[in-house]
C-alpha cells in the first residue's frame, strides 16, 4: 500500500505551497486538499502567466493528475465556480479531473456576513481574517449544525434555509446590516447547480482505495502552522488544523498511511493580518523584504508584515508535523542583502530559551545570529554546485539548527526556478 505524502506551511502561510505543488505534482497521481478554504491563495507561475488557486488543489495544471477537495475543507460555491470558470477559459478543464468529497462543508452568504460581524465587534482584537467566512462555516461544522456538499442531493431546501435563519438571527444579536444578501443568495444557488456538474465522492474511501491500487497521493496544505486552530498563535489563528494531523482527518487516512512531510518555509518570515510576530521589522529592512519579495496577499492585496526567519518557531512547526524534508523559498529576495539575521533563540525576561513559549507577548524577544549575505543574482541558477558561499553557509546553518535536510531551493516564482539540493530526498521519478 502507498502512502500519502504531505506538503505543508511552516510558518503564517504564503510559503510557496502551491508553486512547490506544482513543481511536485509529475511524480504523484492525485493531489488532495484536507483544509481550509478560499482563505488560501496559492500561486503558481509558469509559462510566462501566473494563476492564482483558492479552493481548487495545485495539482490541476499537470496532464492527466486527479485533484481531490478533501472533507476537511470548507467550500464557497461562488468563488468555487468562479475559479473554476475561470481555469476552464483559459483552457484548462477540470470536470475530469476533480472531485470533491460529500463531507466537505459548505460556505453560505450568511457566514460571510457572520465573520465580518464578528471581526467588528472585537474592537481592538481584530484577527484581521479574510473575511471568507472561514471562522463561522467551521463554527457551524463542530456544532453539528453545518450543511455539507452531500446534502445537496438531500432535502437542500429547508436545511439551507434553517441555517440562513439562524444565522440570521445571530446577525440580528450582532446588531450587523445583512445588506445584498438577496443578490448573493442567487448567485450562491446558481453556483450551486454549477457545483452539482461535478463529481460527489466519500474521499475517504477515494483516498484509500488509490493507495491500495498504489497511486501516488500528495496532499496540499493550506495556510500555515503558526495559523494551526490548536498550536497557532491563538486566537490569531485559523479555524482549522493546518499542521500534519489535519490531513488524517481532512482526508480519512490513517496516521500510519502518512509517508514523507515536506515542510515549506519562506527563507524570512511573513504574516498577514493581526497577531504576533517576534522577529517583524519596523524599518527599511522590512520595508525592502516587503518590496523585494512582493509581500502582498494573492487575495485579500493586503501588505504581508515582513521579518527575519524564526528557527525557535521553526523547530516547533518541524516538530508538530514530523517534517522529513524542508524546502526553503524566495531565498532570491535576500540576494541584495550584506548581513541577514536568523532568529536562534528567544530571551523572555532575561532568560535565553528554544521553547516556543504559551503566548508570544511583547517580553518574547529573538536572539539574533547575523550570517554573510551573498550579494549575487542567484535567480537564473540551475545547479546547487554554483551557489554561492554564503548562500551555502546559510542552508547549511538552518539545517543544522533544525535538523531536517533541506531537499529544495526556490529562487524565484516560475516553475523553472527550483532547485533540488538532494535529489535523492524528492519524490521517485521526479524529474
Ligand atoms: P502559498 O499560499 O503558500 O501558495 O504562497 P502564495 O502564493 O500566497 O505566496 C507566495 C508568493 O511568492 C507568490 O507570489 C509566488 O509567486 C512567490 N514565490 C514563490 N516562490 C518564490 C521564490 O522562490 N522567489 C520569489 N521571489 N517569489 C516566489
Ligand atoms: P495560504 O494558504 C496567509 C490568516 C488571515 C488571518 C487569519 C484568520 O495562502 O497560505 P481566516 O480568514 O482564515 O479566518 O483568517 O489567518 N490567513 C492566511 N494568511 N496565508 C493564508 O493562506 C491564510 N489564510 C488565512 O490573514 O490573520
Ligand atoms: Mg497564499
Amino acid at each position: 500500500m502507498e502512502q500519502v505524502d504531505v506538503l505543508l506551511g511552516l510558518q503564517w502561510g504564503d510559503e510557496g505551497k502551491g508553486k512547490i505543488v506544482d513543481v511536485l505534482t509529475p511524480s504523484y497521481d492525485i493531489i488532495a486538499r484536507f483544509q481550509g478554504g478560499p482563505n488560501a491563495g496559492h500561486t503558481l507561475e509558469f509559462e510566462g502567466k501566473k494563476y492564482i488557486l483558492r479552493s481548487i488543489p495545485s495539482g490541476i495544471f499537470q496532464g492527466d493528475k486527479v485533484n481531490v477537495i478533501g472533507n476537511g475543507v470548507v467550500l464557497d460555491p461562488i468563488l468555487f465556480a468562479e475559479e473554476a470558470r475561470a481555469l476552464s477559459e483559459s483552457g484548462h478543464d477540470l470536470r475530469k479531473r476533480l472531485v470533491i468529497s460529500r463531507k466537505a462543508h459548505l460556505i453560505l452568504p450568511t457566514h460571510r456576513f457572520i465573520d465580518a460581524a464578528q471581526e467588528a465587534i472585537k474592537g481592538g482584537a481584530k484577527i484581521g481574517t479574510t473575511g471568507k467566512g472561514i471562522g463561522p462555516t467551521y463554527t457551524d461544522k463542530i456544532a453539528r449544525t453545518g450543511l455539507r456538499v452531500g446534502d445537496i442531493h438531500s432535502d437542500f431546501a429547508r436545511k439551507y434555509q434553517e441555517a440562513k435563519e439562524r444565522h440570521l438571527t445571530l446577525l440580528e444579536a450582532y446588531r450587523y446590516p445583512v445588506e445584498g444578501l438577496a443578490e448573493l443568495e442567487a448567485k450562491w444557488m446558481e453556483a450551486i447547480k454549477y457545483l452539482e456538474e461535478f463529481t460527489f465522492v466519500d474521499s475517504e474511501e477515494y483516498i484509500n482505495d488509490a493507495l491500495r491500487s498504489s497511486r501516488r497521493v500528495l496532499a496540499e496544505g493550506a495556510q500555515g502552522s503558526l495559523l494551526d486552530i490548536d498550536f497557532g498563535s491563538y486566537p490569531f489563528v485559523t479555524s482549522s488544523n493546518t499542521v500534519c494531523a489535519g490531513c488524517c482527518t481532512g482526508l480519512g487516512i490513517a496516521p500510519r498511511s502518512i509517508g514523507q512531510v515536506y515542510g515549506i518555509f519562506k527563507a524570512y518570515c511573513t504574516r498577514v493580518g493581526a497577531g504576533p510576530f517576534p522577529t517583524e521589522l519596523f524599518d527599511e529592512t522590512g520595508e525592502k523584504l516587503c518590496s523585494l519579495g512582493h509581500e502582498f496577499g494573492s487575495v485579500t492585496g493586503r501588505r504581508r508584515r515582513c521579518g527575519w526567519l524564526d528557527l525557535v518557531a521553526l523547530r516547533y512547526t518541524v516538530m508538530l508535523s514530523g517534517v522529513t524534508r524542508l524546502i526553503m523559498m524566495k531565498s532570491d529576495v535576500l540576494d541584495t542583502f550584506e548581513t541577514i539575521r536568523v532568529c536562534t533563540d528567544y530571551e523572555i525576561r532575561g532568560e535565553k530559551t528554544r521553547h516556543f513559549p504559551y503566548e508570544l507577548t511583547e517580553d518574547v524577544h529573538p536572539v539574533y545570529r547575523e550570517l554573510k549575505g551573498w550579494q549575487c543574482d542567484t535567480t537564473k541558477l540551475t545547479d546547487p554546485n554554483d551557489f554561492p558561499h554564503a548562500l551555502k553557509d546559510y542552508i547549511a546553518f538552518v539545517e543544522g539548527e533544525i535538523g531536517v535536510p533541506i531537499s529544495i531551493v526556490s529562487v524565484g516564482p516560475d516553475r523553472e526556478q527550483t532547485i533540488a539540493l538532494h535529489p535523492e530526498l524528492l519524490p521517485e521519478g521526479h524529474a
